[in-house]
């Protein structure tokens, strides 16, 4: 007898490509899993609605993006089922169920939905007239209750995120543990968050956080001359006006890729030596750097010039994958509307 096969549920919103962020995050995480966990992969399209609801086509153009992404970072369609979001009826009635389990100040507290609130605000000021946060589309505030839905409705026992998305685990937890507690240990899987070894990779500017909105990301799709471009503007030590002025290492942008990315640890062991002597060039780093980068990446636009060739198949792919996933999240919807009393959906 083998041990139970664990699951693994994870995703992305498909408001744009995805970068080197999302690659020493999760992505490579899931990459390295697939072959150990059933895995499924979810684009949150619903999800993503809830900061675009007034420009859906942002979504609808971003969803077969990320499938090429997913399929050109190496998920393999044989091995992990993908699931479009909005495909899943059986999500929301969760989230409505789940919604019961949360208080609205435990819903305002979640650390990434405050900074997101924040970053929404700077961006579209917003009236103080009902205080703080009476401006929030309802929609927007329960999107991490929501998301213990995607991640329940499939049995997920582990998670990989982004650094940022722990505090949606942690809520999904909670949800998970109320529950089981009113309807029945067993009711829900209590899922682990697991993020990449880089939990967190900084922009090319040298701003704690890659992302799109801050314009400082290299996507994965990004050709070797823009990787090269990129990498040639990258923030370095401000201090370091020429080459032979010792220089920092330490929360260097540039030699934290080198660390995240770059395979040859004596090479990288050896720039830091002579960086910090003031015995190398920004030139000849970050040359090294980009070569690193593209070995990684060459692999990816191969694999993605490939599925680009065939869209309609990646398009049938998301549906038909989809259309499995239900297998599964029917049966959870079913398990806990029977312990909850609720008459079942489906005659017999
Ligand atoms: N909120 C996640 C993000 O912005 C995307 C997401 C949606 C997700 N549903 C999920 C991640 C379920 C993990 C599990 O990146």
């Amino acid at each position: 007898m083998t041990t139970p096969q664990k699951t693994i549920l994870t995703g992305d919103r498909p408001t744009g490509p995805l970068h080197l962020g999302h690659y020493v995050g999760s992505l490579a995480n899931r990459v390295r899993l697939q072959h150990e966990y059933r895995t499924f992969v979810l684009i949150a399209d619903i999800q993503a609605l809830t900061d675009n609801f007034d420009r859906p086509e942002i979504v609808r153009q971003n969803t077969l993006e990320v499938m090429l992404d997913y399929l050109a970072v190496g998920l393999d369609p044989e091995r992990v089922t993908f699931v479009l979001q909005s495909l899943v009826p059986e999500i929301h009635e969760l989230a409505i169920h789940y919604l019961n389990m949360v208080t609205l100040a435990r819903a305002l507290r979640n650390p990434t939905v405050k900074s997101e609130i924040q970053e929404r605000r700077e961006r579209e000021g917003g009236s103080d007239i009902f205080g703080e946060q009476f401006d929030i589309p309802l929609g927007f505030l329960i999107y991490p209750i929501h998301q213990a839905a995607d991640i329940t409705a499939f049995d997920a026992d582990l998670v990989p995120v982004g650094e940022d998305q722990l505090p949606m685990i942690e809520q999904a937890r909670e949800v998970v543990r109320r529950i089981n507690n009113y309807y029945g240990e067993g009711t829900l899987r209590e899922p682990e968050g697991l993020v990449g070894e880089q939990p967190r990779l900084p922009g090319i500017d040298g701003k704690a956080k890659m992302s799109k909105s801050l314009g400082n990301a290299i996507y994965l799709k990004d050709p070797a001359a823009e990787v090269e471009r990129k990498v040639r503007m990258m923030f370095t030590d401000p201090n370091r006006v020429r080459a032979d002025i010792p220089g920092r290492v330490e929360g260097n942008p540039v030699f934290i890729y080198h660390d995240a990315f770059n395979p040859n640890r004596e090479e990288v062991e050896d720039f830091k030596a002579r960086y910090r002597a003031g015995k190398v060039g920004d030139v000849e780093v970050k040359n090294s750097l980009a070569r690193a980068l593209n070995e990684i990446l060459e692999p990816m636009r191969a694999r993605r010039a490939d599925w680009e060739q065939r869209l309609p198949a990646v398009e049938q792919m998301l549906l038909d994958h989809t259309a499995r996933a239900r297998a599964t999240s029917a049966a959870v919807l079913d398990r806990l509307r029977e312990r909850m009393g609720l008459r079942p959906l489906r005659a017999g």
